[in-house]
């Protein structure tokens, strides 16, 4: 069945089929249509253009979406949503005053989550994990990437990454699985390191690969968490399963991660709050996304990433929510957006294409039609209440002006 969707005040289709991403101030430029129409058929995009050069076919469905903004869904390229239990103590004892290193440091932080994951069950983490991509997906998320890392034992980071292949499975957005075996060292191995990275490389890693659980892998490479040498150890181990890196870079400290991730040509480096010039350098003469993500700093009051300058300069960057218990309880991309623009002089245009067509670079799914809308791609876009501009998601903060969500061409919320 075709149908369409006539008297679009904007459709955003973001990039045409064989942009895979936008760098620079060029992600001010989202390929836009005033007036538009977008038609669709079964699961994929048929074609756009304005209404005067709308011709009506016969018995085709018509959604009339006066007033509205189309764009393609959000492709959130960095969550940790399979957890269990929420980590309200600590976050009151933030308020009170506590740093996220010092409530690591007595024993809070990922151990605590960690703690509580080795004691649930598969399906009780499947089933929590679900509710929370429903809820994101109802929210304008069409693409995801999951991490483990609350596991920290050969067993829990394979149920975790079962989990995670169980929700491939059960939604019809892509999912795509990154191994954080090294998001922290259990307190067993406080005392000897070492051993926690050999147990990492010699015996996850081999495990994973057979089960083939991961498309990534991942390192909180950070102050008080692993050093860029041992990042080094456990990227050269991921390559050699055919893992590319996705990690965790000077979010706490200028950790050297962005040198290490770029080395072993990560697909992306994220964080990235503490950077100067030189890591700027490094990732403008690399293919490695810079991800974003605000709602870490907000949540847990660090200085936000200069992202200004790193568009300014030239980067590939994307924004992502880092959706986990510890330091982003949330996977409102709206949200997500409100905090680039307001906080880190992001405009709208540029945060949309970081959200869409950049996060879905930073999963390689830019090359499938993911994070844009162009004939025969995938039929996956959000129609916005009635409103003026792009810029009234920002600027409603708190807000959900999504009013529809289609995915595969299937109207889902
Ligand atoms: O991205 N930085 C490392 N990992 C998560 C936090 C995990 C946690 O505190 O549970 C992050 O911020
Ligand atoms: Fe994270």
């Amino acid at each position: 069945m075709y149908k369409v969707f006539t008297n679009i005040k904007k459709l955003y289709t973001v990039a045409d089929t064989d942009t895979y991403y936008k760098k620079g101030i060029s992600m001010q430029e989202p390929k836009q249509i005033e007036n538009a129409y977008l038609r669709i058929h079964k699961n994929k995009v048929v074609e756009y253009g304005t209404m005067q050069d709308l011709q009506m076919n016969e018995f085709e469905e018509v959604v009339d979406v006066t007033g509205k903004i189309v764009f393609p869904t959000f492709c959130d390229s960095h969550t940790h949503i399979v957890y269990a239990g929420t980590r309200e103590q600590e976050f009151v004892y933030k308020i009170q005053g506590l740093t996220y290193q010092e409530i690591a440091a007595k024993g809070g932080g990922i151990l605590n989550s960690a703690a509580a994951l080795q004691n649930t069950s598969e399906k009780v983490l499947y089933q929590e994990a679900l509710q929370r991509l429903q809820s994101m997906i109802a929210r304008g998320t069409g693409a995801v990437e999951i991490k483990s890392g609350y596991g920290l034992t050969v067993e829990s980071e394979l149920k975790m990454l079962r989990v995670i292949a169980m929700l491939k499975e059960s939604v019809e957005i892509p999912v795509k699985a990154t191994f954080l075996g090294a998001h922290a060292i259990p307190s067993a191995y406080k005392n000897n390191r070492q051993a926690y990275i050999r147990l990492i490389i010699e015996e996850m890693l081999p495990n994973i690969a057979e089960e083939k659980l991961a498309d990534y892998i991942d390192v909180f490479c950070d102050e008080g968490f692993f050093t860029a040498q041992e990042t080094d150890l456990i990227l050269e181990a991921g390559a050699k399963y055919g893992l590319k890196p996705k990690i965790h870079a000077n979010e706490l400290s200028n950790s050297g991660g962005v040198q290490v991730g770029v080395k072993y040509k990560a697909i992306s480096v994220d964080h990235l709050e503490h950077t100067t010039e030189q890591e700027l350098e490094c990732l403008l003469h690399s293919d490695t996304v810079a991800t974003l993500l605000p709602s870490t700093a907000f949540f847990l009051g660090l200085k936000y990433p200069d992202a200004r300058r790193m568009i300014d300069k030239g980067l590939c960057v994307a924004l992502a929510s880092d959706y986990n218990p510890g330091s982003s309880p949330s996977g409102n991309m709206s949200f997500v957006i409100s905090l680039a623009c307001i906080q880190m002089h992001i405009l709208p245009e540029e945060a949309l294409t970081a959200c869409t067509l950049n996060g879905a670079y930073a999963m390689e799914i830019s090359h499938l039609g993911y994070g844009k809308l162009c004939p025969n791609g995938p039929a996956n876009f959000v129609v916005t209440k009635p409103c003026q501009s792009l810029a009234a998601i920002p600027y409603h903060f708190g807000d959900n002006l999504i009013e529809q969500v289609w995915i595969e061409g299937k109207r889902l919320a």
